[in-house]
């Protein structure tokens, strides 16, 4: 990892640990060319392929990809059923990552997606479990509002039942509930398309995280744009609260 690391960035450029990335874009980007939006969300899975390889070659120990949030339901019904069926087929792509050692974990409510994808889901988290050149995460039906949910409820469900009192709720313990339960928060969001909003992308874990934003449209978000947002992020001085 650390000799790739250098064919990419000099010496003393720090490199986050946690990326997350809003693939946004890919509508626009389509419209441009006259095309349907869901040709616009082919290539934005293209994409998206190309910019784990590149992650992994940086040095990227965990990146996040917002694929389809808890809003994202509203859109048409024929959008929504290609962006699923974009999803399926690229499940079986995924599954090419396994065999790169990088370990694949999804986050979000999988309850309302098709049991086939679910089942896809789970057999690529099982198969890439030990795996450790890089995680990747996949936010399918994710919103952070319903993750914070779902994990409250989850611990009220623990303290009815005894197992937890109130005074034993911390920070550590939420942030164990959460779908990203055991992966660091994320220590830079790269949102291209010229949105400058997170769209209820990772609220909790985004506390202390840096932003990149860009123009480009998601589709044609490139290598190079990856090493910038990185040089970018490693330029900037995280406090954390302190002096
Ligand atoms: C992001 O691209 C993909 C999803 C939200 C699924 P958009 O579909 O939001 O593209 P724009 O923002 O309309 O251009
Ligand atoms: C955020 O993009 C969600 C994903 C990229 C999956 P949207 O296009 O849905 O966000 P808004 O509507 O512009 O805030
Ligand atoms: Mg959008």
């Amino acid at each position: 990892m650390s000799e790739s690391k250098k064919d990419y960035f000099k010496n003393g450029t720090s490199v986050p640990v946690h990326v997350g990335v809003i693939m946004d874009g890919n509508g626009r980007w389509a419209k441009k060319r006259g095309m349907p939006r869901k040709y616009g969300h082919r290539e934005g899975a293209k994409t998206f392929r190309a910019i784990t390889r590149y992650a992994k070659e940086m040095g990227i120990k965990y990146i996040t990809f917002y694929a389809f949030s808890t809003e994202n339901w509203q859109r048409p019904a024929d959008e929504v059923k290609s962006i699923m069926d974009l999803f399926e087929k690229y499940l079986d792509e995924v599954r090419d990552f396994v065999d790169e050692n990088i370990r694949v974990r999804f986050i979000g409510d999988r309850s309302k997606l098709n049991p086939r994808l679910q089942d896809k889901m789970h057999r690529v988290e099982e198969d890439s479990k030990d795996f450790d050149s890089m995680t990747l995460i996949l936010a399918i039906n994710y919103g952070g509002r319903d993750e914070i949910t779902h994990a409250v409820k989850e611990i009220a469900k623990s303290v009815e039942s005894g197992q937890l009192s109130p005074e034993d709720i911390t920070q550590e313990l939420i942030q164990s509930r959460l779908y990203t339960g055991g992966i660091p928060d994320v220590d830079l969001i790269i949102r291209p398309s010229g949105e400058q909003r997170l769209s209820n992308f990772l609220i909790w874990q985004s506390a202390y995280a840096e932003y990149y934003f860009t123009n480009i449209l998601w589709p044609d978000f490139s290598k190079k744009d990856l090493e910038n947002a990185v040089l970018a992020y490693s330029e900037r001085n995280r406090r954390f609260g302190g002096v």
